[in-house]
């Protein structure tokens, strides 16, 4: 489905990203690990189009998506939910799904009804503005506005950071039940437990490289993976 080969991101001289390389099947879920800084930012953003590359190719569904705008790349079915979630604070919860829907030229949308389904709290909250959700509901609003477009493949940057557990688990929950439906995941994650709940296979990065690769279980049993690469 998605097969990412020798890609490197670099910010002027600064290399981020090198010669970094992996594969994803349909419907599976892969997560991308590792500390502050290590480069798993740059590698999905420059995946989904929103940074150049420096060199590599990327293919999703066997067309070559390499030089693709981003725009064109949610359209090939990728949705992407960036670590910052990015809400326009002035939008509402409907407005803000709405809008997406305008991403999807050619795509149907889905509808609010049915993001509704999978986050409650978003229906409860759906004529509050962006800028006055807690941070467990604007991270509910910024995986629904990525949903909104029909993705096969959502990627996922730090879904965790700075959330409660509670919210955590509740938005985890909603998100094996996407799954069910064969939709595939990139889970950025610099928390080993969230990862195991969500993806089966890691690759840990360190300073821009991918420097291990096995399931997300066998590295939280391994102190010296655990004492390497992460904090
Ligand atoms: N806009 C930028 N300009 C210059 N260097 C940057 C820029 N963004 C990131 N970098 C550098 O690229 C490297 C990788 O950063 P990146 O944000 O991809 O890491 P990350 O793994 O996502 O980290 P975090 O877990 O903190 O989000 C770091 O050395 C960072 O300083
Ligand atoms: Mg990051």
């Amino acid at each position: 489905m998605l097969e990412v080969s020798r890609l490197s991101v670099q910010y002027g001289r600064v290399v981020a990203v090198r010669d970094f390389s992996f594969q994803l099947g349909s419907g599976e879920a892969i997560a991308i690990l590792g500390t502050n800084g290590a480069g798993k930012t740059s590698a999905v953003e420059s995946i989904v189009g929103l940074l150049p590359k420096a060199a590599g190719m990327v293919t999703f569904d066997g067309r070559d998506i390499t030089r693709q705008s981003a725009s064109t790349i949610v359209r090939e079915g990728i949705a992407f939910v960036p670590q910052l979630r990015e809400l326009f604070f002035d939008f509402t919860v409907e407005e803000t799904l709405l809008a997406a829907s305008a991403a999807c030229r050619g795509r149907s949308p889905v509808g609010p009804d049915e993001i509704f389904a999978l986050f409650p709290r978003l229906e409860e909250r759906k004529r509050s503005r962006a800028g006055n959700l807690s941070g467990g509901e604007q991270q509910m609003l910024a995986i629904g506005r990525a949903l909104v477009t029909r993705p096969t493949l959502l990627v996922l940057d730090e879904l965790s950071a700075g959330l409660a557990q509670g919210i955590v688990t509740s938005v985890i929950a909603s998100l094996k039940k996407i799954r069910a439906n064969g939709l595939a995941l990139i889970v950025v994650e610099q928390n080993l437990e969230i990862a195991a709940a969500l993806a089966e296979q890691c690759i840990v990065m360190s300073v821009g490289e991918a420097v291990w690769r096995g399931s997300v279980k066998e590295a939280i049993g391994s102190e010296s993976i655990r004492n390497s690469f992460f904090r």
